[in-house]
């Protein structure tokens, strides 16, 4: 299913209709004993994760029956595993989680679950189902529109590097997943990975990786990372070298003020939207705390920015 705020709605009010379900929260949801939302971020290093918490403070910022306490992860699953257990001690009435790895998180996220707290998993997805519902953009479908992209912009034909984000993370594998299958290369013997590596979502890495493979290559046509701060690395390593007039160069996220920015700068040719997910969140969040029951996927749209259609907000993928 594609998800679109209004669809939301519909698609809750025919849930409500089917299910007349208590909501377990331990508050009030009034303005005196507001509901408590724990979200736990997995880190705010990166820009993009710096804008779901403030989607997530901004949405929840409209609804005084609504407290929510933030917590950041550093980048590391285990203080991540211990947020999400501190946030059931702490007796919360719904969980809101953007993992940094799935199989260290799928255990914490269950057992909250079956204590019946109802866990929203927001972008990087958990094993398994135990978890209430999950929202996030088709990976695997940004990762074959950017191969597509990529094959078509090449004209079939031309040395392609691919940078990375985490491959323990479930972005990374869809994305690389998706990747393949629009370049479809047993198709287009013209095109080649010349080079591969793991950026782990980092720019400061991805100007690592991307010098060893300008050192190993001398032509490289196009260079696709897993998001925008990759993509601004590897630009920043081969500007270093002198090589990136040579270079196209492809990102996901596309946020305002960083991936569509470098878009109008001429950094990047092209920028797939990766969506936070944070308004939807507290919108489920409030629909669960009222009782309703949700979808338990709910995926979010994509756009393409370009040069050609920067000025114009990108364009829609259908
Ligand atoms: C931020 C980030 C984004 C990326 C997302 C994938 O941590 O790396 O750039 O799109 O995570 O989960």
């Amino acid at each position: 299913m594609t998800f679109r705020p209004s669809a939301l709605l519909a698609a809750l009010t025919l849930a409500a209709a089917a299910c007349a379900g208590e909501s377990a929260a331990r508050h009030a949801g009034t303005a005196e004993d507001p509901w408590v939302i724990g979200m736990s971020q997995c880190n705010l290093g990166e820009p993009w994760r710096v804008q779901m918490d403030a989607d997530v403070r901004d949405a929840a910022a409209a609804h005084p029956d609504l407290r929510v306490i933030f917590k950041d992860a550093q980048n590391n699953s285990l203080t991540q595993r211990s947020q999400v257990e501190e946030f059931v001690e702490q007796g919360v009435d719904l969980i809101i989680i953007s993992p940094k790895e799935a199989a260290p998180l799928t255990g914490p996220v269950a057992a909250a679950y079956r204590k019946g707290i109802p866990v929203i998993v927001l972008d990087r997805a958990v094993q398994g189902d135990e978890f209430t519902t999950f929202i996030g953009a088709d990976n695997v479908r940004i990762g074959r529109e950017a191969g597509r992209w990529i094959r078509e912009s090449l004209g079939g034909a031309g040395k392609i590097v691919e940078l990375k984000g985490l491959m323990t993370s479930t972005p990374g594998q869809d994305r690389n997943r998706g990747f393949l299958e629009g370049l479809d290369l047993p198709n287009h013997p013209g095109l080649e990975i010349v080079f591969s590596g793991e950026m782990e979502w980092l720019e400061p890495n991805a100007r690592t990786e991307m010098e060893s493979a300008l050192a190993t290559n001398p032509r490289i046509d196009v260079v696709y990372a897993h998001n925008d701060p990759g993509a601004h690395g590897a630009w920043l390593a081969a500007r270093a070298a002198g090589r990136e007039a040579a270079i196209r160069f492809v990102g996901i996220d596309a946020l305002p003020h960083e991936g569509q920015q470098y878009v109008r700068q001429g950094i990047l040719d092209a920028t797939f939207l990766y969506p936070t997910g944070g308004a939807e969140a507290i919108e489920t969040a409030l629909a669960l705390l009222g009782g309703l029951s949700v979808p338990k996927q709910m995926v979010l749209g994509t756009r393409l920015f370009t040069k050609d259609n920067i000025d114009r907000g990108g364009e829609a993928i259908r």
